[in-house]
């Protein structure tokens, strides 16, 4: 059980995250004012203020509930919460250049280099400046989606720790290994080697800028693996990892993509392994969202968007082998848990 200081830190941290990143984002708000009016029609519906600061209260209590039950250290590393928002500057720098990029929807203008990686990738996501291909844009990101979703991007991540928590309890963490599946900056991961600093990672992007944050942010930990290869050609054997996780990674991959990764989650899984996705929330999973949903697509550009949104995430990964056994919804967040059954064939190739 947390102090009372503690829980009071708490408390003041993330008031002050929500307060620091939702201040960004109203700044990108007025810059992209055009964007947003035309995104502000009528028949959508959006959710209210009240609605909103409700959901981010029962997204803050539960994950420090998890905290004080031990599932994750309490995250009151002010240094380097200190430390990350230097990055404001930057992102105030960046925010006319991202609402220029809307407006005259520039979504192809990333590295004419990088044509050796799959073409639905080299596109500016979230009209982002260089796409996921730059130092710059992995200096930027994180506060990127902090910003985004107003200081609660964190929290809403520690929460597809939750189920990879419980999986691990009952075993030795020395002798598993978990795959981060579009591993991005590392952010996943360095909570869970601070929550768990034996178990085995496996940090996999297509992004080497991003892959190099990753490895700063996670060089004081050891047992870390970091691949830089595509989620639809995973370079591991069969049946080589414990459990695997992704975290808003599938909204961004075409349907016929989120197919392919799917079957080499479960190729890569062992039997009794866990998959944990975690990704926005769909439509219909809070009513006053959906207007949110269609919003977003074009507010970000993000052309996959609106068909994972509307997908079956259960049968997909259920015809490449995992059942799904639990989703959880943490604030605009959503969890799936999958289990690849024991005694499954992989439906892959061996690696060697
Ligand atoms: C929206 S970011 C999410 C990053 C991180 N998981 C997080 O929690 O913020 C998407 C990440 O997935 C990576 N990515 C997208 N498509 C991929 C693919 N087919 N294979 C590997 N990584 C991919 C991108 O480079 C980027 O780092």
């Amino acid at each position: 059980m947390a102090t009372t200081v503690e829980r009071l830190t708490y408390a003041a941290a993330q008031t002050a995250r929500v307060a620091f990143y939702g201040a960004h984002y109203l700044v990108a708000r007025v810059v992209a004012r055009d964007a947003f009016a035309d995104a502000d029609t009528p028949s959508r519906k959006f959710p209210s203020l009240r609605a909103t600061l409700k959901g981010m209260r029962a997204l803050f209590v539960t994950d420090l509930k998890n905290a004080e039950q031990g599932l994750y250290p309490m995250p009151l590393d002010l240094a380097d919460e200190m430390r990350r928002a230097r990055a404001s500057l930057l992102y105030l720098a960046d925010i006319p250049r991202v609402a220029e990029r809307r407006r005259r929807n520039g979504h192809d203008e990333v590295d004419a280099d990088a044509d050796h990686l799959p073409r639905y990738y080299r596109q500016n996501f979230h009209f982002q400046t260089d796409g996921y291909l730059s130092d710059d844009s992995a200096r930027l990101y994180d506060f990127q989606v902090e910003a985004l979703f107003a200081g609660t991007a964190d929290a809403m991540r520690r929460r597809a720790y939750v189920p990879i928590a419980r999986f691990i309890e009952s075993r030795d963490p020395a002798r598993m290994t978990l795959l981060d599946i579009g591993a991005g900056t590392g952010r996943f991961l360095s909570f869970v080697k601070g929550a768990q600093p034996r178990l085995k990672a496996v940090a996999l992007d297509l992004s080497e800028p991003y892959l190099e944050r990753a490895r700063r942010a996670l060089s004081k930990h050891r047992s870390v693996k970091f691949l830089a290869a595509s989620a639809e050609d995973v370079p591991l054997d069969d049946a080589s990892v414990d459990a695997a996780v992704s975290i808003f990674v599938f909204h961004e991959l075409p349907p016929r993509v989120r197919i392919r990764v799917a079957r080499e989650i479960a190729r890569v899984l062992k039997p009794g392994g866990i998959f944990v996705l975690a990704d926005t929330i769909q439509y219909g999973d809070i009513s006053d969202c959906d207007g949110l949903i269609d919003a977003f697509p074009t507010l970000l550009h993000e052309p996959y968007y609106e068909s994972f949104a509307r997908s079956d995430l259960g049968a997909l990964f259920g015809a490449a082998g995992l059942k799904l056994i639990d989703t959880d919804i943490a604030y605009l967040t959503k969890i799936w848990v999958f289990e690849k059954k024991a005694g499954r064939k992989p439906q892959g190739r061996k690696r060697s």
